[in-house]
């Protein structure tokens, strides 16, 4: 996707955990801007920020925030469906719609024929699949994935960048992705990189000449 106006702008944000000897500065100062349109991935090593960065962006607003998580964190008693049309719920959308959008959400991450499977009966590609379709269902402006290919192997982690690489080509959806893994990483447009809780590098894809 062609990128936009700037959508998530960090200006020297810190974020410290604990107290006194304990402290911890999980961010020191992270400046960066995310603009509509864009898929970016963030890496860099284990306790540099990155969740905590994600975490931050995930409360500004939950109207246009949709987000994903490595554990998928569906409620296990409860259809896909039901899954999905929880955050339609909060929203006091009405039962009948609620249906028909998740229908549609689950349509879109592929799951037609999966809808009344509970999370149990689904395998781990497609459970995170019903993540995403609850992340999107919404239409959020913003999809934020902290390692969704985290517990899949490589080709259901292939098949699930395939699907935000398509939620971000034909849906306009902007996507901020936490990542550990360099071939997940380029499915994105842009690569940050934390380290100690700043951002380290911040680059753009090269296009190769087609
Ligand atoms: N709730 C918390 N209480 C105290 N310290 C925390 C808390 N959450 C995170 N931290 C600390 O903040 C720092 C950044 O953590 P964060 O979870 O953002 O790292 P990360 O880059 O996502 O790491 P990983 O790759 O392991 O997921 C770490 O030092 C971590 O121990
Ligand atoms: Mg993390």
């Amino acid at each position: 996707m062609a990128a936009g106006a700037t959508l998530i702008t960090f200006d020297k944000v810190w974020k410290s955990y604990g107290q006194g000897e304990a402290k911890v500065h999980a961010l020191a100062g992270v400046d960066l801007a995310i603009r509509r349109g864009e898929f970016v991935a963030i890496m860099g090593p284990s306790g540099s920020g990155k969740s905590t960065a994600m975490n931050i962006i995930g409360c500004l607003d939950n109207l246009y925030v949709g987000f994903v998580f490595q554990g998928y964190n569906l409620l296990a008693r409860t259809t896909a469906a039901e899954n999905v049309e929880l955050p339609l719920i909060y929203r006091g959308v009405a039962a009948r719609e609620r249906r028909d959008l998740a229908m549609q959400a689950l349509a879109e991450v592929g799951l037609v024929g999966r809808e009344h499977h509970t999370p149990a009966e689904l395998s781990g590609g497609q459970q995170q699949r019903v993540a995403i379709a609850r992340a999107i269902v919404t239409r959020p402006t913003l999809l934020v994935a902290d390692e969704p290919t985290g517990n899949l192997d490589t080709a259901r982690t292939h098949e699930i960048m395939e699907l935000l690489t398509r939620l971000n080509t034909e849906l306009g959806l902007t996507i901020a992705m936490v990542t550990h893994e360099a071939d997940v990483a380029d499915y994105a447009e842009r690569t940050i990189r934390f380290l100690d809780g700043h951002v380290a590098s911040d680059s753009k894809r090269l296009e190769t000449a087609q």
